[in-house]
């Protein structure tokens, strides 16, 4: 039996705080697909097209991952890959409560999904997409929070380069 996991998230941009958690999950699954939420009510800084390549691009070293954007619901994504497991990142005890009643609720729907927390690297539990923003909005150093090959792309997006 193949085991696939999904990383679902947003990855306004990508951070090396997800890049950690999937070259992490990518060890747990047989294969492994990031999910990009396709989220039209929500105002993104990168397309979806921007931010599925980027993230296949910083992953291209990793063999058994693969990138897709999905819109709807992450279990009808899961069903649609044959996926079993949701792969999230926790940073800290203000993340659980969220996450414990999304992953509880998304069993509920679908038994066959389980969600599985990896705790986020030390280095990297301050981080999230919203910060790199905040700094990259100010033409502030986010060489520490993002990939080095996507540090110039949002800076763009803020007019500095
Ligand atoms: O990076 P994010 O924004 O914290 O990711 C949140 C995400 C995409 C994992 C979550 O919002 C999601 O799964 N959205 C898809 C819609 C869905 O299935 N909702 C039901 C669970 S609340």
């Amino acid at each position: 039996m193949i085991r696939r996991g999904v990383y679902p998230g947003s990855f306004d941009p990508v951070t090396k705080g997800h890049v950690d958690v999937i070259e992490r999950a990518a060890k747990l699954v047989d294969e492994l697909t990031v999910g990009v939420l396709n989220n039209s009510a929500k105002i993104s800084l990168f397309s979806i097209d921007e931010r599925v390549s980027m993230i296949e691009e910083i992953t291209a070293h990793i063999g058994n991952v693969k990138v897709s954007s999905f819109d709807g619901l992450l279990v009808d994504f899961m069903k649609k890959l044959d996926a079993r497991f949701v792969i999230r990142g926790l940073r800290a005890v203000s993340d659980f409560e969220l996450e414990l009643q999304v992953a509880q609720s998304n069993t509920l729907v679908n038994p066959e999904v389980d969600t599985i927390f990896l705790a986020t690297n030390l280095q990297y539990s301050y981080l999230s997409s919203t910060v790199v923003k905040e700094f990259a909005s100010y033409g502030g150093d986010i060489s520490h929070f993002v990939p080095e090959a996507i540090i110039d792309r949002v800076y763009e997006k803020y007019g500095f380069k």
